[in-house]
């Protein structure tokens, strides 16, 4: 789903399984008149993202990010990493240059995620402004 604004220079990114990154990204997005992009639409299927990441690579492989400066990803946190969806998406050099926001929801078993992000993020040259974990167990 993508529903485009006129001359917005940023984007908000989301994957979300049961509603609840869709709501966040949702509310950024009208805050600050970004678009707003679902990442790899679907049903619960998409859980088997995690064992067969090629799956959601290819939903990544289809997006064009050239017009954006600035990006502001929300996804849950699956098996202590962010969804596949963002890992392909961060790995995939589409970010390079960006100014980029990252919010991560999860339900309490994050210790080592943050890091994790911060590694990834480091490993593939992003220009990263925030990292923001929400427990959801506490909204
Ligand atoms: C396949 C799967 C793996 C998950 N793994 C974790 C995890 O490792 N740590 C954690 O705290 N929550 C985990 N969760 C809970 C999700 O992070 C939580 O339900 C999510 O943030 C909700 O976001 P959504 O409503 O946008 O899908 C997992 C959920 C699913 C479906």
């Amino acid at each position: 789903m993508i529903i485009f604004s006129a001359m917005s220079k940023g984007a908000v990114l989301f994957f979300s399984m049961t509603g609840n990154n869709k709501r966040f990204a949702s509310k950024a997005s009208a805050e600050k008149k970004y678009d707003l992009i679902e990442l790899f639409p679907g049903n619960f299927l998409r859980v088997f993202s995690i064992p067969f990441n090629s799956l959601a690579r290819s939903a990544i492989k289809k997006l064009s990010l050239e017009k954006y400066s600035d990006i502001i990803i929300y996804s849950p946190v699956w098996a202590g990493k962010p969804s596949p969806a963002v890992t392909e998406l961060i790995k995939s050099g589409k970010l390079k240059g960006k100014r980029l926001r990252i919010n991560l929801t999860h339900m309490g078993g994050n210790d080592c995620t943050e890091k994790e992000v911060n590694l990834l993020v480091k490993s593939n040259s992003l220009r990263i402004l925030s990292i923001k974990m929400t427990d959801l167990r506490k909204k």
